[in-house]
Formats: structure tokens, C-alpha cells, sequence
């Protein structure tokens, strides 16, 4: 495939309120931000991801944006973004942004305007819709609520929000709407970033039908609709395509089919997208399924466009405690995680703390959790008459929290994160595990980061190389192959607790990296190894 700058990038999310504190609000900031990019340079990163810090009354961490064309108190100023976005370009790492244009605030000008009544010139901005038999229009539930219509007395008419209440949904259907966004993309990319990553953006088209759904639970009925990609070939058309940056698409409920339609290069939407398939379908480690889904991603973007890698990021718990062993085995498992989505075909993204191992949380209390999609789920279970401690605990796992407990730098003070009190509080077990000390081991999950990406950046068969799974139903080994003309790369992971013989010949191979320091031919529980042939 054509090959471009992003393909061969690795992304580095940082999730700045979690980042670094330096003005001592007990929020990270872009200041902080701005300081540490020396640090993601150091991990040989190309791309940082920053996630919402637009004005925001901050329901749902920055994706309720109320001006899109603003910086947030808690994130600084807009001139601390453009201090740090041309440091971050002098350092050779480009920057993108979170592009949230599903919904807005409840607080937003525009909703503000919208909801004076149906005669406001902006009433089309959103979504409204009458009462249907004194009721809302139908038993859709939205992501955070119970359902996706909320009553608004005022006008008589329900509001539509695929989140929370306060996150109504922008009306697609309205062109001067949209082009309102494309202005909002311009001003962005004319300032300098390289591109975005798509909040929930398949979710922009609307269903028409507005029948009930026989499981209402099962979300898919608010994604890929008809119209989604006429407005994405639009705004490629309008802005995507005049700018050279990259775009990644938020796309939850695709098969590798439909996900091909986002970013199929002929097609001109969107360069690459996170589904969701592992994030969904596999609460805990499921090696058959996963192995599956790399297969059918694999295949079903084949020659067409580009997939992408990731295993946790701030909504999904981290990789080391959900797909690993965040105990006896961290350090092992981390790297081991580390090695699928830096060899696997598609682009990697390190979501911040990964790179040095960092584990999830449990709160003994839900006064403890911040997370809105889990303090809702929480009430709605309990007003049903759940007991409190089973509700609490049935949530503990995937809450989203689990990502978003401050960056452990050191052993200092709050983990070095904040002079303050911390928004959220720091992980108890920052003292052993943070940066400073990271950094300091050879053998460190940070500097097998480094490894691997230097060595993912010096082979172009580990971007652009053909996939092939050498052993597609062994529950407890991973073995595949990345080859580019002469170039081989054979991937060995044991992700088990047990020991296991190397299934594969390797002895015409040079082993290049590997997790643990291991000399026989018996693989240790979570051992990683990468093996290189130079054909002739
Ligand atoms: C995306 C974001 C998530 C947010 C939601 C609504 O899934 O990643 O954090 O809550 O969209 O914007």
C-alpha cells in the first residue's frame, strides 16, 4: 500500500487532566503538558493524541465541549496549546486533537439558542422530537442514561443525546451546521495540528426508523446509519482532503466490512479507525477471539486501508490488568501486550502510564468514582432495588477510571503529578511503580517501549509487511509473521502462566528483542520474543 508518515507512526495519548499538574489546581494542564514532551520524545513516539480540552463544564472530562474554539480553565490558555504544539513540532512530533461533533454541551451557544423554542433559528442545530402517546419517541437507551430522549417542558418536545443529558446530539441533516464544524476544523489544522481523532463519529448519522429495538441494550441501532458517508466524503471533500494530516475515527459496532467503508483509501473519509471489537467482546483475555479478530481485520482492510492497535486507552482499563497479570507477572505481561500491538499489523497508540506498566484501580466506594458512565449505571441498578455492593462491584472492572488515576512520575508527593490535592486520587501503588524508577532499569517495561518501537521504526516489514497467523487455534501461544520482500519477522508470545515449548523452528532466525531473559527453548509464562531472517 502507499506508504505516508502516519502508517509508520506511533501515537502517544496523553490524557492531560492525568498528565501534569504545574499550577497546582489538582488538574494536569498543557503547560504540563508541554514540559514532559522531551519525555515522549525519549520513548520514540511520533504523534501525541490529546484528548478534549476545549471550554467545558466538564460533565463528561472535557467530551461536553460548550466552545469549540476555547481553551478550558483546568487545561490553561490558547496560548499555552500554540507554545506547546510548536515545541512539539521543533521536537519533529506532530499533534492531534479530539474532535467531538456528535454532541455538544447542554451549555453550548448553540443549545442554548436551540432550546428558546421551535421558532429559534437554531432549533434544526439538534434533534427534537414530539411526544409520541405522551411518551418519548421510543425505548432507545443512550450510552450513559436510560434513554435517549430527554423532556424539555419549555418547548414540549424531547431532546436527543446519544450520552449523557447534558451532551445533546448536533443535527447532521442541517447544512449550515456542518459547515459551522468544517470552519471549526479549519481554524484547528490552520493553527498548525496534524489531524484528529474522531470522537464516536460513525455515530453522526441518525437511524430514521424510529421503531422500538427488541434489546435495547445493544447500542448499535445509534451507529452507522444511512448518510454516514456522504457526511464523511463531505467533510473530507471540505477540509480532510486540503491538509496534510491523519484522521482516526472513533467507529464502535463495525465488522472489518463495514469498517473498510470508513477507510478504504479510494473512499476518502477517514486514514484509520479503532473498532471495538476486542474492547467489547472480550472483558478479559479471550486468545481464540482475539486471534479471530486480528485475522478478519487483517483480511477485511487487506490492500485497502489501514487498521489500528490498541489495547486500553481513558475508557477502557488498562491493558496490564485486563489482558495481562498486573501482579507476579507485570513487568512480563506488559512488555508482552506491548510486543502485540507494536508487531501486529496497523498502527500503534500507547495510552500514557502503559509504557511504564501501570495498573488499574478499585475503589472501595463509588464515592471514590468520578466516571460518569459509571456513577449513572450505578443509580439506574440501584433504584431498581440491586444490592449497593454487588452493583458496585459488577462495575468495578471496566469502569473507566481504571485510566484515568494520575500519571505516576516518582515516588514523591502524589506520585509527582500535583503539588495540589489530585482531581483523582493516585494509584497506592506509585511509590514502586513510576517513571523515575522506570527509567532508571535497562530492563524496564519503559525501556522495552523504546526497543520496540526503534526497531518497529528500522523494519519496514513490522508497518508494511504481509500478517500471517502461524497458529490460529493454540489457546495459550501467539505466533505470526510479518514479511516484506526479504525482510521475515516471526513474533513469539506466550500469553499464559504456564511454560511451553517454542512451537516453531527458529533456528534459521536471529532473535532481536525479547521480554525476559530466557536462554532455553522452553517459553516462561508471558514470554515475548521477536525473531529476524534476512532471505537472500
Ligand atoms: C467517546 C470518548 C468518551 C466519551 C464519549 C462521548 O467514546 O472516548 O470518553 O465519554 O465518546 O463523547
Amino acid at each position: 500500500m502507499k506508504r505516508t508518515w502516519w502508517k509508520e507512526a506511533v501515537v502517544y495519548q496523553v490524557y492531560w487532566r492525568s498528565f501534569f499538574d504545574t499550577d497546582g489546581d489538582g488538574y494536569g494542564d498543557l503547560e504540563g503538558v508541554r514540559q514532559k514532551l522531551p519525555y515522549i520524545k525519549e520513548l520514540g513516539a511520533d504523534v501525541v493524541w490529546l484528548n478534549p480540552f476545549y471550554v467545558s463544564p466538564d460533565k463528561d472530562n472535557g467530551y461536553d465541549i460548550a466552545d469549540y474554539y476555547g481553551v478550558m480553565d483546568r487545561a490553561g490558555t490558547m496560548a499555552d496549546f500554540e507554545r506547546l504544539l510548536k515545541e512539539a513540532h521543533a521536537l519533529g512530533l506532530k499533534v492531534i486533537l479530539d474532535l467531538v461533533v456528535n454532541h455538544t454541551s447542554n451549555q453550548h451557544q448553540w443549545f442554548l439558542e436551540s432550546k428558546k423554542g421551535k421558532d429559534s433559528p437554531k432549533r434544526d442545530y439538534y434533534i427534537w422530537h414530539d411526544p409520541v402517546q405522551g411518551k418519548a419517541p421510543n425505548n432507545w437507551r443512550s450510552y450513559f442514561e436510560p434513554s435517549c430522549w430527554e423532556w424539555d417542558k419549555h418547548s414540549g418536545q424531547y431532546y436527543y443525546h446519544s450520552f449523557a443529558v447534558e451532551q445533546p446530539d448536533l443535527n447532521w441533516e442541517n447544512k449550515e451546521l456542518r459547515h459551522e464544524i468544517y470552519k471549526m476544523m479549519r481554524f484547528w489544522l490552520d493553527k498548525g495540528i496534524d489531524g484528529f481523532r474522531m470522537d464516536v463519529i460513525n455515530l453522526l448519522a441518525k437511524r430514521k426508523d424510529l421503531s422500538d429495538v427488541e434489546d435495547p441494550y445493544n447500542l448499535s441501532y445509534l451507529a452507522n446509519n444511512p448518510g454516514i458517508h456522504e457526511y464523511l466524503q463531505e467533510m473530507h471533500e471540505e477540509v480532510l482532503g486540503n491538509y496534510n494530516c491523519m484522521t482516526v475515527g472513533e467507529i464502535p459496532f463495525v465488522t472489518p466490512k463495514e469498517g473498510a467503508l470508513y477507510v478504504d483509501e479510494e473512499r476518502q473519509e477517514l486514514n484509520t479507525l479503532f473498532h471495538f471489537q476486542i474492547a467489547d467482546e472480550m472483558p478479559t483475555w479471550d486468545m481464540l477471539r482475539f486471534k479471530e479478530i486480528q485475522r478478519e481485520w487483517y483480511e477485511g482492510l487487506k490492500g485497502r486501508g489501514w487498521n489500528s492497535q490498541f489495547l486500553n486507552n481513558h475508557d477502557h482499563t488498562r491493558q496490564v490488568t485486563r489482558y495481562g497479570n498486573d501482579r507476579e507477572h507485570r513487568v512480563a505481561s506488559a512488555k508482552l501486550l506491548a510486543t502485540l500491538t507494536h508487531t501486529l499489523p496497523g498502527m500503534p497508540y500507547i495510552y500514557q502510564g502503559e509504557e511504564i506498566g501501570m495498573t488499574g484501580v478499585t475503589f472501595d466506594s463509588i464515592e471514590d468514582y468520578q466516571d460518569i458512565a459509571m456513577k449513572n449505571r450505578y443509580a439506574e441498578e440501584v433504584d431498581k432495588g440491586r444490592n449497593e455492593n454487588e452493583v458496585l462491584v459488577s462495575l468495578q472492572l471496566l469502569s473507566r477510571d481504571n485510566s484515568r488515576t494520575p500519571m505516576q512520575w516518582n515516588d514523591k508527593k502524589e506520585a509527582g503529578f500535583t503539588q495540589g490535592i489530585p482531581w483523582m486520587s493516585v494509584n497506592k501503588n506509585y511509590v514502586e511503580l513510576n517513571v523515575e524508577k522506570d527509567m532508571q532499569r535497562e530492563d524496564s517495561v519503559f525501556r522495552y517501549y523504546q526497543r520496540l518501537i526503534q526497531l518497529r521504526k528500522s523494519n519496514e516489514a513490522l508497518v508494511y509487511g504481509d500478517f500471517k497467523d502461524l497458529l490460529p487455534s493454540d489457546e495459550s501461544l501467539h505466533v505470526y509473521e510479518r514479511s516484506l520482500r526479504e525482510e521475515q519477522f516471526l513474533i513469539i508470545l506466550n500469553h499464559s502462566e504456564d511454560s511451553h515449548p517454542i512451537p516453531v523452528p527458529t533456528a534459521s532466525f536471529d532473535l532481536v528483542l525479547q521480554n525476559l531473559n530466557n536462554e532455553t527453548s522452553q517459553l516462561q509464562p508471558y514470554e515475548a520474543r521477536i525473531y529476524k531472517k534476512t532471505i537472500e
